[in-house]
């Protein structure tokens, strides 16, 4: 059977008060539309269809699904409609039909929607919606029952007193029968206080003709909250942050404080990896085993290796080797790769530079466009004058070599394996294998 999914994303989103399209607000570092089409997904459905509005089109490259502009935004029946005008018909087949501002959402709710218009014998549902109690007030729709299936939807603007006491919800997550979805759409009217064109009114169309919508009670309300402004967006970020947490501590990692640890989806971290407070990991970053991230760490598109402690510091775009330790306060960035038991201590900044292993710089430093060779020792203060006014020029140290407290080397610069610098050097001149200079400008010290 055929079973497509439309996600309508045009709404106007008013409420955000915002020049973004509601559904690209983010949290956990993924725009909110991003969760509805990743569940959908991880429950089978690869058919996918956004309705957009104009301002959100040409951003849907980086969701990889089809859409369909929706121009004006007549209400979510319209909204539909739209879409399926730019389905080809498959008769017989099912939709799935959900809101884009509901990041919560699960897999397990869409796969529950699958069967739900075959299911409990033999007469099928022409429709079938989720629907979850919640606490009152709410300006969520209020389902009218009848007996065990749906008579009736009633958006708030349009409900009575009476009807506002029902504490029984319409999530906004559909299944149809696509021939009866398209029938149904064709016929909505917008008598209603928004003069809008409801998706939900489609209950009613049905009943009318004798069908049964059935509702499929979901027994947690978070996972259907409905982002209509930014206050909902903080408590949904919130909520999606303690899963993510809860998911790795599950899988093995410490994490000291979730509610002050921020973590996004798609990240790898290894076991025993223990995450102290204020700590954010980012954009696809992998952790290794048994390292100690934070207190306060910020780590975003890095790679980690195994053992690393990374306290108080920035790691961006950047990979760290085994064993290393980092901090507290070091700056790591633009594409720094560090080989491993490395040590970065405290206000370091490293900028697109390779440290061989066991190469070490722990106090005060700017390496930038450098390559340190294994088991050299970057004294306090050495800064790599990569930077003429035009050019970003490289620094090449060897192996062993010792750079003194407070040198200033002015690349382009290459000094040799087992050299040596003196405290205040200003290296000008390139430093052969083994030797040893001072000064300022930096000239050979005497042979021991
Ligand atoms: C809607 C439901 C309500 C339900 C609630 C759950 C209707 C009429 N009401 O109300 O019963 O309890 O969601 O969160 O469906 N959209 C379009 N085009 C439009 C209008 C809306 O694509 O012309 C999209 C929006 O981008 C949004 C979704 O449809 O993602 C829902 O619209 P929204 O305005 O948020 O509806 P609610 O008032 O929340
Ligand atoms: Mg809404």
């Amino acid at each position: 059977m055929m079973l497509r999914a439309i996600v309508l994303a045009a709404g106007k989103g008013t409420r955000m008060k915002s020049a973004t399209p509601k559904v690209l607000h983010e949290l956990c570092g993924r725009p909110m539309l991003w969760y509805t089409i990743a569940a959908l997904r991880r429950s089978g459905i690869t058919d996918i269809l956004v309705v957009t509005n104009d301002e959100l089109e040409p951003r849907m490259a980086e969701f990889g699904v089809r859409s369909v502009v929706q121009k004006e935004q007549l209400g979510t029946g319209h909204a539909v409609k739209v879409a399926l005008e730019a389905l080809d018909v498959q008769t017989g087949g099912r939709v799935i039909v959900a809101y884009g501002d509901m990041p919560l959402v699960t897999d397990e709710i869409f796969s529950g929607m699958m069967g739900s218009l075959d299911s409990n014998g033999a007469s099928g549902a022409a429709m079938s919606l989720v629907t979850v109690k919640m606490p009152l007030p709410s300006n969520f729709g209020r389902i009218v029952r009848k007996g065990n299936d749906v008579e009736r939807i009633v958006e708030v603007r349009d409900a009575s007193p009476q009807e506002l006491e029902i504490d029984e919800m319409n999530a906004g997550i559909y299944a149809f029968a696509e021939n009866e979805l398209r029938d149904a759409v064709a016929q909505l009217k917008n008598n209603n206080a928004q003069k809008e064109y409801y998706l939900t009114d489609t209950v009613e169309h049905f009943v009318r003709q004798g069908k049964r919508v059935r509702p499929v009670l979901c027994d947690d309300h978070l996972h259907v909250l409905g982002i209509n402004d930014r206050a909902e967006l903080a408590l949904a970020r919130k909520e999606m942050n303690a899963r993510i947490c809860a998911q790795h501590m599950r899988d093995g990692v410490t994490i000291i404080d979730p509610d002050s640890t921020y973590l996004e989806p798609e990240l790898t971290i290894g076991r025993d990896t223990v995450i102290y407070p204020g700590s954010t990991i980012s954009l696809l970053s992998e952790i290794g085993e048994r390292c100690a991230i934070g207190p306060h760490a910020r780590i975003s598109d890095s790679k980690i290796g195994n053992g690393v402690t990374i306290c108080e510091s920035v790691i961006s775009q950047s990979q760290i080797g085994d064993g290393t330790s980092v901090g507290p306060f070091a700056h790591i960035r633009g594409h720094a790769k560090l080989d491993g038991d490395n040590r970065v201590g405290n206000f370091v900044e490293i900028k697109n530079s390779h440290y061989a292993k066991g190469a070490k710089s722990a106090h005060l430093s700017y390496l930038g466009d450098a390559s340190i060779g294994e088991e050299s020792n970057i004294g306090a203060g050495t800064i790599t004058c990569n930077y003429d006014g035009k050019n970003k020029n490289k620094t090449t140290i060897g192996k062993n070599v010792s750079i003194g407290s407070n040198t200033s080397i002015v690349a382009p610069r290459t000094i040799g394996d087992g050299a040596l610098t003196g405290a205040g050097s200003v290296v000008t001149k390139d430093v052969p294998p083994g030797e040893r200079v001072a000064g300022n400008p930096a000239k050979p010290l005497p042979k021991k």
